[in-house]
């Protein structure tokens, strides 16, 4: 199976974290791909509609390939931090501009990793899962798994032993 993941954190903490231990799950078997959108130059959607006419985004900079890699996956897997009660920007941008092929991502496994600074009942995480359940719903997306871990400090997920445990079962799957 070919994985995507999507990091949505441009910083090597806690969600990096995350998704090492679920890649180290996973690695047996499938082919798996990252995308970290901060290293790339993606404009934010303009809502031009172009897409909804010609094949693509009008957009000459890494949206497309970004979008055919996220296309071509068997699996989609989004990893992000918890940015003001929502996922951040790098992500939501990498997502908005899937619009363009929206109709190829149908049908879909995917899996979600969310890591926040505040513990897990906080009604953050809630909020991203719904979010994610509409696209799954809208998508007729497999949501294999929805994951949500509390770590701050840069290196606080490495600490958790249990979460970490958890990752690598899932990838493993
Ligand atoms: C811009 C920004 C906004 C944040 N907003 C929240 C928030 O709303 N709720 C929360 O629990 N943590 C928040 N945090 C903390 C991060 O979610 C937390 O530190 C997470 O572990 C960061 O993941 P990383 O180490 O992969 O960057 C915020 C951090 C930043 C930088």
């Amino acid at each position: 199976m070919k994985i995507v993941i999507i990091n949505g954190s441009a910083r090597k903490g806690n969600v990096l974290t995350a998704i090492d231990a679920f890649q180290k799950g996973a690695a047996a078997g499938n082919d798996i791909e990252i995308i970290q959108p901060d290293q790339l130059h993606i404009a934010p959607c303009k809502g031009c509609g172009a897409c909804q006419c010609y094949k693509g985004c009008v957009d000459k900079d890494d949206t497309n390939a970004t979008i055919d890699q996220i296309v071509s996956a068997d699996m989609i897997v989004f990893a992000t931090p918890v940015y003001w009660w929502g996922m951040s920007a790098q992500l939501k941008q990498v997502i908005d501009k899937c619009y363009c092929r929206g109709m190829q991502l149908k049908g879909k496994k995917t899996g979600l990793i969310v890591v926040g600074g505040s513990p897990v009942d906080n009604i953050q995480y809630e909020l991203i899962r719904k979010q994610f359940d509409c696209m799954a719903d809208y998508l007729s997306w497999d949501m294999l798994f929805q994951k949500s871990y509390y770590a701050t400090a840069r290196d606080d997920l490495q600490k958790n032993m249990e979460a970490l445990e958890e990752l690598e079962n899932i990838g493993s799957c």
